[in-house]
């Protein structure tokens, strides 16, 4: 084998390219290792040619000795630098470089929505409370003005618990079928005037497209001398404005709940584009009222001194309003590709 056979380009090629100290290493051995390298041997090799041929390829393998070495060393350089922290000298800082974005976990829009409306409610006065989600049937019904053989029973298809027997049909637990009982509980812990909204999950038993036996609600109550429906139009209208859609238009209905006298209904308009079938319809967004007397009774706060109004959002309802989100399963799948998005 002679010297001029070997292609150095080809070397310089895998050391530009080579892409860890390892391999470099590797290429550094092959080429100059002190018995086998290649080039070792080549000029090894120089002592067997004649004078002439001789100096000829002394100059070539010089040549090639010094550009693979110096390749070499660049080469060192540039995989030492990265991977240690530290900057090569030639790499300039490029502000405006687009670094790929650290994927944190985050609230599901659920509890992140609930976290908005505190806020919102916070800056109009309102205290939270929390309340537990199994409540006895006096809680969840009676009290709130809906006796046993009252029809409102049937529209809220409830989840019954079985447990130990209980003396009187008004102990039996049920999973609350909404957040008013905890209206209750704080009318019978606080003295008026006060105002507050109750979050949490509440139970039924229907599940399609739209229904789920799980969802959330927030219940609010504002309790004072003359509080009056005026009062309660501009909260409710602020904080669908603040929650949903600062543009909002609003429509108020009558509505039936036993436990306010008037009950009102307040409708939002959708505003989708033109291509949704919603475009215009009105949905139905919370249910409201100036707290029914035999209620404010139930809680030993006498109506003669004191009025305020009730409500109650569907939570999952406004997010799907706000976020025109088609299915409420949605919610619950845990695919964080959806969930990402909020
Ligand atoms: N509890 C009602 C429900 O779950 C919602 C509701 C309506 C709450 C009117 C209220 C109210 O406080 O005044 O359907």
């Amino acid at each position: 084998m002679t010297t001029t056979s070997h292609d150095w380009p080809s070397y310089k090629k895998r050391i530009a390219e080579c892409g860890t100290a390892d391999a470099l290493v590797a290429i550094e051995h092959e080429l100059l290792g002190r018995k086998a390298g290649v080039l070792t041997l080549a000029l090894k090799e120089l002592g067997s040619l004649d004078p002439d041929a001789r100096r000829t390829a002394a100059m070539d393998l010089n040549e090639a000795k010094k550009t693979l070495t110096e390749a070499i060393e660049a080469k060192r350089k540039e995989l030492m630098s990265p991977s240690d922290g530290t900057l090569k000298e030639s790499d300039g800082i490029d502000i405006s470089m687009q670094l790929p974005k650290k994927q944190r976990g985050h609230l599901h829009l659920i509890p992140q929505f609930i976290r908005e409306v505190e806020e919102v409610f916070g800056r109009m006065g309102f205290d939270t409370m929390a309340g537990p989600e199994i409540e006895t049937e006096d809680m969840n019904f009676n009290l709130l003005n809906i006796p046993a053989e009252h029809p409102a029973r049937d529209a809220q298809d409830t989840f019954w618990i079985d447990g130990k027997k209980v003396a009187d049909r008004k102990d039996r637990l049920v999973l609350r079928t909404h957040t008013s009982p905890v209206q209750i509980r704080y009318m019978q812990s606080h003295k008026p005037p006060f105002r507050a909204i109750f979050p949490g999950k509440v139970y039924r038993k229907d599940a399609d497209a739209t229904h789920s036996p799980m969802f959330h609600q927030f219940e609010g109550l504002m309790i004072g001398k003359d509080i009056n429906l005026a009062n309660m139009k501009s909260v409710m209208v602020t904080a669908i404005r603040e929650l949903i859609d600062p543009n909002a238009e609003f429509r108020f209905r009558t509505g039936y709940f036993p436990f306010v006298e008037p009950g009102l209904e307040v409708d939002m308009r959708w505003q989708g584009d033109e291509s949704e079938s919603r475009e215009g319809k009105w949905l139905e967004i919370v249910g409201c009222g100036l707290v029914h007397p035999n209620v404010l009774r139930n809680c030993k706060i006498d109506p003669e001194q004191w009025q305020g109004f009730a409500f109650g959002f569907g939570i999952e309802r406004m997010i799907m309003i706000k976020h025109r989100i088609p299915d409420l399963r949605s919610f619950y799948e845990g695919d964080l590709r959806f969930l990402r998005q909020f």
